[in-house]
């Protein structure tokens, strides 16, 4: 297809959310907000919710009654419906010939994903997964200098995700844990940026901010140590309350470079330094706005993914390493020994 093709076949843009709750109404907003976007086309199966998000959302935004005519609608189509939906939900998108990006996780366990996944390779459809720490432009720029070899040999990587406060504890016992539900993000993002298979996996972890997590056989701050193959090694911290907001950090340290991410004005930590900085009231109070940019970074590497002019920075099947590994750190974490990783994770 020349340029100029490019130019008359996407005249008009056009996106389909499934989905409008919590994250599909952001996404909606953050789509409108392109340039390259000239309708966003809203469904929801909750009576008059895509009506109403679509209301606020703006002159761009319209609603349809059904997934059939999202798909029809969409050249693309966001899918950010609740978890166990995602399989299908994916499979139409492909029946359709519809580019998708599919809220994480894309399924639930691993023999459902891998299957899926396995679909989508041979349906030739483009389908990408929100990790949105892929598309966050700092973390996105760590990964461009470590394939530069400008942080030199890999030494270790040290990863910091805390949330403000606990979620709603009815979530908990159908959030597969903590590390399925918190820290799969940076057990994609980490081996991704490190670029190299993990070989060995650690995890540990205690009940320090409310029972109710034991009650619901979790724990609600753990660690991970991760061995890559090259003998780098990757520390993941996470946890579900933070007194100061919500914190993400990722720092590389190399032969060449000593590099971090998520270290700014807003970050929720106090030095003690007489130069240090100091958290105030303005520190990130949740994920939405520490990735604000990531989100709306995400979107427009989406559309130019539908449009053609950019390669799928986050395919289904790199999904399947982060389950893979959170599984091996709950096997960890119930056993106290480090679990081999027998068939290397490819990434
Ligand atoms: N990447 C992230 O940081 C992040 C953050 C939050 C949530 N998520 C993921 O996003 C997904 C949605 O989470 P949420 O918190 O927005 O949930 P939510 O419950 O707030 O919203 C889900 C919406 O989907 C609608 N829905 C249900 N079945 C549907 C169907 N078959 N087709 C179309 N719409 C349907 C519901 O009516 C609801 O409006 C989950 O998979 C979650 O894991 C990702």
């Amino acid at each position: 297809m020349t340029g100029l093709d490019l130019r008359i076949h996407w005249r008009s843009m056009r996106i389909g959310v499934a989905g409008v709750g919590r994250i599909g109404t952001m996404h909606a907003g953050n789509l409108a907000s392109l340039d390259a976007v000239d309708e966003v086309v809203l469904f929801d199966p909750v009576p008059g919710r895509a009506a109403a998000v679509a209301a606020q959302t703006g002159a761009k935004a319209t609603a349809v009654d059904d997934l059939d005519a999202l798909l029809q609608a969409g050249d693309g189509v966001l899918i950010a419906t609740p978890t166990p939906t995602h399989p299908e939900t994916i499979r139409r998108a492909l029946s359709a010939g519809k580019p998708a990006l599919c809220e994480k996780p894309i399924a639930s366990d691993y023999a459902e994903m891998s299957a899926l996944v396995d679909d989508i390779e041979a349906s030739g459809v483009e389908v990408l997964v929100g990790f949105q720490r892929r598309f966050d432009p700092a973390v996105a720029e760590l990964h461009r200098r470590i394939r530069a070899d400008e942080v030199g040999k890999l030494y270790l990587v040290r990863s910091t995700g805390n949330d403000a406060e606990p979620p709603d504890f009815g979530y908990l016992p159908a959030s597969g844990g903590i590390f399925r539900d918190l820290l799969i993000h940076d057990l994609d993002a980490v081996p991704w940026l490190v670029g190299e298979p993990v070989v060995e996996v650690y995890a540990s972890g205690s009940v320090l901010v409310d029972q109710a997590f034991a009650d619901a056989d979790d724990v609600d701050n753990a660690v991970v140590m991760l061995k890559f193959a090259g003998g780098a090694h990757a520390v993941l911290v996470g946890g579900r309350h933070d007194p100061l907001g919500y914190d993400h950090r990722i720092e590389v340290l190399g032969s060449k470079d000593s590099l971090a991410v998520g270290v700014d004005s807003r970050t929720p930590l106090t030095s003690l330094e007489p130069d240090g900085p100091k958290a105030g009231p303005d520190a990130y109070p949740g994920f939405p706005e520490r990735f604000h940019r990531a989100y709306l970074n995400e979107m427009a590497v989406f559309v130019d993914v539908v449009a053609g002019r950019t390669q799928n920075p986050s395919p289904a099947r790199d999904s399947l390493t982060s389950l893979r590994l959170a599984l091996a750190c709950d096997e960890s974490r119930r056993s106290g020994v480090p679990v081999k990783i027998e068939q290397e994770v490819v990434v």
